[in-house]
């Protein structure tokens, strides 16, 4: 494989809260790929930030009583800390409140508006602050909730800047039609290509200081700033040197992939690719989409409050199995649960069963066999060419894998060549070898054997750092640095002479815990019961109900406008003929409130309340004297 370029972003995140392991994800799996790309000789770039303006900034730093900026710079510091702890080997960290990004953002700007593309108007529009986007009357359902989170939006008017984004539109769709690559997985861009099949407006790319003053000033109105999303896609840019530093630029641009999860799909398909189309520049190769971690059936998320901690995981199970399990377990494009079970069991079978048994089977022969020098090899049977069959066919896969960015599959065939080292362990039998005195026949099993592991230790090299390093070490490598991937299909004999050291168990196995603690979801402890955690996947919260009226057309549903915590709702209800909408205002119920938002009649419902029924009665669950709206339930 020709050395090439490989230039791999993350989304720059928002500095509204701390990291979880949804970011870790996407950050760790960037990691991985320019990781690979380096092993490949691949001249590397990997680009990762933060995204510091916009309402959500704002908002965050008003709840935290700081300036936003102080925001930003607390907040920073706890991405940048944990990628350390990641051991993230990113070339760049940009932050959208650097000067130079800003400037190069106003000279965009400027540009776009003195060629006519970006022009005054007046609008009117729906805002969801959690998505910062806005949506026209059309876009929303009838309750004028967020068409992508189903939360409530804010209804704008206001004189603002627009791109003119429908000039694209055919362009973008021939773009993505005649470029398979270009939007991965590919039901991604049949999705993108859905979208487009409604007209589509131009894009606001302002907003008006009076209402959010936390962002890029225009540079042609003083009294506006720059929409969060415009300057934030420009990062991919501004990081390599656009407007700045040409050679550096020509020599990263265009990226060869956006890496990014399924919740920014348009903002990334097609708002940046308009704006790089207007400002001349070429397209990323590929935007690829990953799914969600979820928790139960929930997405993961800040909003949700089901976040988990990525460092409390590394400290109890070590940073190279957090790495591997979360590359190893989620399939790119789709979504996978996220339980310490799931860990446990693919920690233990795939880390300390077939990988740990098998480096510590290798080294202990080989330092029992004689003084742990690796011995030149004698002559090849059947076995070692099916051993080296196994491995040459990881690295072709792993190669392969590469390409379609398809990780998860590259490491099952190293996981294949894992078992086959196992295998052949168990065929070759050493200890009879050893103790038959056949030595040339042990001295090419051994070789074989630590040869296995070395390549094996160069293909987990990126998703292992640390642990693959031990390794080479202990198989006596002086510079235990990684070689070149395309090095692992020649037989190089570079073991021959090298003095093994022990090496400590790579990855102890973990007992799982009690199952009355945390029963694995498949093995229920008893008919109907569950866990304490599945229990807690729903989230029972305390609301106060507002306003609420019947739904026409039926005797049954009432439309409720509850309070949870900062947060209003629309709930529907199938409780009307056991309550007047009257009776309701003032209630202080229980809802579960992490459901899923439904459509009930046409009407957005968030949640659903909670009520005791017999056949012809139902009472609702109210609370017993005066909490806050919001108050977690269990
Ligand atoms: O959207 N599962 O930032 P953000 C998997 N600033 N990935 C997840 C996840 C989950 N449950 N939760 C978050 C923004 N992510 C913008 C981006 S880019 C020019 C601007 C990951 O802080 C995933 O990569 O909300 C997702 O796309 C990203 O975090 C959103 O991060
Ligand atoms: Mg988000």
């Amino acid at each position: 494989m020709s050395a090439e370029k490989f230039y791999i972003t993350t989304p720059i995140y928002y500095v509204n809260d701390k990291p979880h392991i949804g970011h870790a994800y996407t950050t760790i799996a960037a990691d991985i790929l320019a990781r690979y790309h380096r092993l490949l000789g691949d001249a590397t770039f990997f680009l990762t930030g933060t995204d510091e303006h916009g309402q959500k900034v704002q908002k965050a730093a008003e709840a935290h009583g700081v300036t936003p900026q102080q925001q930003c710079d607390d907040t920073v510091v706890r991405f940048q800390e944990l990628w350390r702890e990641l051991e993230i080997s990113n070339d760049k960290f940009i932050r959208t409140t650097e000067e130079n990004h800003k400037e190069v953002v106003q000279e965009i700007m400027q540009e776009l508006y003195d060629r006519d593309l970006i022009y005054r108007d007046e609008y009117k529009g729906f805002y969801c602050v959690p998505c910062e986007r806005f949506f026209t009357a059309k876009d929303l359902d009838d309750q004028c909730c967020c068409p992508e989170c189903g939360r409530e939006t804010q209804e704008i008017k206001e004189s603002n800047y627009f791109f003119r984004m429908s000039r694209y539109q055919q362009w973008l769709i021939e773009y993505i039609e005649n470029h398979p690559d270009f939007i991965q997985p590919a039901f991604r861009a049949n999705e993108t290509l859905g979208f487009l099949k409604k007209p589509l407006g131009d894009l606001c790319v302002s907003r008006p200081k009076s209402r959010l003053s936390w962002g890029i000033e225009l540079p042609f109105d003083r009294d506006y700033v720059c929409y969060v999303w415009f300057d934030a896609l420009i990062n991919y840019i501004s990081g390599v040197g656009y407007r700045r530093n040409d050679e550096m630029f020509k020599k990263w641009w265009p990226a060869s992939c956006h890496l990014i999860g399924k919740d920014i799909l348009t903002t990334h398909t097609v708002y940046w690719p308009t704006m790089l189309k207007a400002m001349g520049l070429a397209l990323p190769q590929t935007i690829m989409a990953h799914g969600w971690w979820l928790v139960g059936r929930t997405k993961m998320s800040k909003s949700f409050g089901n976040v988990v901690n990525p460092l409390d995981l590394i400290r109890k199970y070590g940073l190279d199995a957090f790495r591997y399990f979360l590359m190893a377990e989620m399939t790119l494009g789709q979504d996978a649960s996220f339980t310490e079970e799931a860990f446990v069991a693919r920690y233990n079978s795939d880390l300390a069963n077939d990988l740990g048994n098998l480096v510590s089977r290798v080294i202990k022969m080989t330092l029992r066999c004689g003084s742990g020098v690796i011995p030149p090899p004698g002559r090849l049977t059947e076995s070692e060419l099916e051993l080296n069959a196994a491995v040459d066919r990881a690295v072709a896969e792993m190669e392969q894998a590469l390409k379609t960015l398809r990780i998860n599959q590259g490491l099952e065939q190293v996981m294949n060549a894992v078992r086959a080292g196992n295998r052949y362990l168990e065929q070759t039998a050493p200890w009879t070898l050893a103790k038959n005195g056949e030595t040339e026949r042990l001295n090419t099993v051994l070789y074989y054997a630590a040869e296995t592991l070395r390549k094996i230790s160069i293909l987990l090299d990126p998703v292992m750092p640390d642990k693959m390093t031990a390794l080479r070490r202990a198989l006596g490598l002086k510079n235990p640095e990684a070689s070149r991937l395309d090095s692992l299909i020649r037989d190089e004999k570079v073991l021959s002479g090298l003095q093994m050291h022990d090496l400590d168990a790579l990855f102890l196995r973990v007992k799982p815990e009690a199952p009355e603690a945390t029963p694995a979801p498949s093995e229920p402890p008893g008919e109907g019961l569950i866990s304490i955690d599945e229990f807690f996947t729903a989230q029972l919260k305390t609301a106060k109900v507002l306003a609420a009226e019947k739904v026409a057309g039926t005797d049954k549903l009432l439309k409720l406008q509850i309070q949870v915590g900062a947060e209003k709702r629309q709930l529907v209800a199938g409780v009307a003929q056991f309550y007047t909408p009257e009776a309701m205002i003032g209630k202080n119920i229980v809802i579960v409130a992490n459901l899923k938002p439904a459509k009930i009649r046409g009407l957005a419902s968030q949640g659903m309340l909670l009520a005791a029924k017999d056949g012809k009665n139902l009472k609702l669950l109210t609370i017993d004297g005066d909490i806050a709206a919001g108050s977690q339930v269990g």
